[in-house]
């Protein structure tokens, strides 16, 4: 059988999540564990993850417990599935998690030829205030560069002792210079937060950053003179491509969405998205639309609508052909256009927040 390896560089993207599962060995996610999950939680868009339990039992025992994430700074827009992680970082924020997000300027001079001023430039202007627009509560987050946080390099050279090339190659397929710099990096940010005080630690990312999860509980593993807790993780599916495919993509400019976006230009796209409507009007009057097809249905249920019953009442309606697909577009162009506002919106008010924010530095 052929092994999938998932490239967290590459665009090469599985389509079937329960493979994901299966050749990883991720656990179910099973949203009865956490207390009033999150839209993406309860609506099976967050799917998997490691070690979950661990960090349940924190939000339920009130223990210690962390949450960090990386922004990686590569361009001046973000896609909706780090619009996912944002979101799960402020579920675990909320519920006591001392938070974490480093910009990986390292990772972008090493595997994109970013430079690290650049990167930086990136970071203030766009990133953080973006970030802080989705939720993230800048005054109970601690920042930091990769390039300033001695703690995170020095972590990686001690952990590359004890890893082999054969290794790296076996988790990520090949074992480029940048990359391996950036994956012993990476697994030195996800385990720094525990070298003040030992504790659960969760990532919350897509599941293309599983390689350097599993580097990196593998570590914990090998170096257990550092009494590491060892890290859980979650992962959300992708934002589906508007024509169908598995992740939305700058390569497909008409079905992918940014943040930000021209609200007109986000409408034009939705209106010319693939729907499950029936060929006439006749059949999907009778029939009603095909659901799991749908990519208007699927931007709502994952993006543009909060509300539960809500959603129910589009799905009953669209399902049984009262609602054609030509008004579920108006609909996704109405909700899409009121969030693109209210992100423009609480963005400028966070770029203007961002001068007050400290970064860590050791
Ligand atoms: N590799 C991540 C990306 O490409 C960025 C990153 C760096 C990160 N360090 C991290 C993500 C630690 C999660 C945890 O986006």
């Amino acid at each position: 059988m052929q092994k999938v390896l998932i490239d967290p560089w590459g665009s090469e993207l599985v389509g079937d999540y329960q493979r994901i599962i299966d050749d990883f060995g991720l656990e179910v996610f099973d949203k009865s564990l956490f207390p009033q999950p999150n839209r993406l939680m309860r609506r099976g868009v967050v799917f998997a993850g490691r070690d979950l339990q661990r960090i349940a039992s924190c939000i339920k025992e009130k223990k210690p417990f962390y949450v960090l994430t990386g922004i990686m700074p590569s361009g001046e827009k973000i896609h909706f599935g780090t619009k996912a992680v944002i979101e799960q970082v402020k579920y675990f924020q909320e519920r006591g998690a001392k938070t974490f997000v480093l910009v990986a300027d390292l990772e972008a001079a090493a595997t994109r030829g970013i430079s690290l001023q650049e990167a930086r430039k990136r970071a203030l202007e766009f990133y953080i205030p973006a970030y802080i627009a989705l939720g993230l509560d800048a005054k109970k987050t601690i920042f930091y560069f990769q390039s300033e946080n001695h703690l995170v390099t020095n972590l990686g050279f001690t952990f590359a002792k004890k890893i082999t090339f054969n290794e790296f190659k076996a988790i990520y397929g090949e074992a480029e210079p940048g990359k391996i710099m950036s994956a012993v990096t990476q697994c030195g940010d996800i385990l720094f937060p525990q070298l003040e005080k030992p504790m659960p630690g969760i990532i919350p990312t897509g599941s293309d950053q599983d390689p350097h999860v599993r580097l990196c509980r593998d570590l914990v593993n090998r170096f257990k003179e550092l009494k590491f807790v060892q890290i859980s993780s979650i992962y959300h599916k992708f934002t589906p491509s508007l024509d169908g495919g598995l992740k939305m993509s700058k390569s497909k400019p008409e079905s992918n969405l940014d943040l930000p976006e021209d609200v007109e230009s986000v409408k034009r796209k939705l209106r010319k998205a693939l729907t499950g409507g029936r060929d006439t009007l006749e059949e999907q009057r009778r029939l009603g639309a095909v659901i799991e097809k749908d990519m208007v249905f699927e931007m709502l249920k994952q993006h543009f609508v909060e509300d539960d019953k809500e959603l129910e009442k589009i799905f009953q309606e669209y399902k049984s052909g009262k609602m054609l697909s030509g008004e579920i577009k108006e609909l996704a162009c109405k909700k899409a256009e009121a969030f693109m506002n209210a992100f423009n919106k609480d963005f400028e008010k966070a770029k203007k927040a961002v001068s007050k924010v400290k970064f860590f530095k050791a």
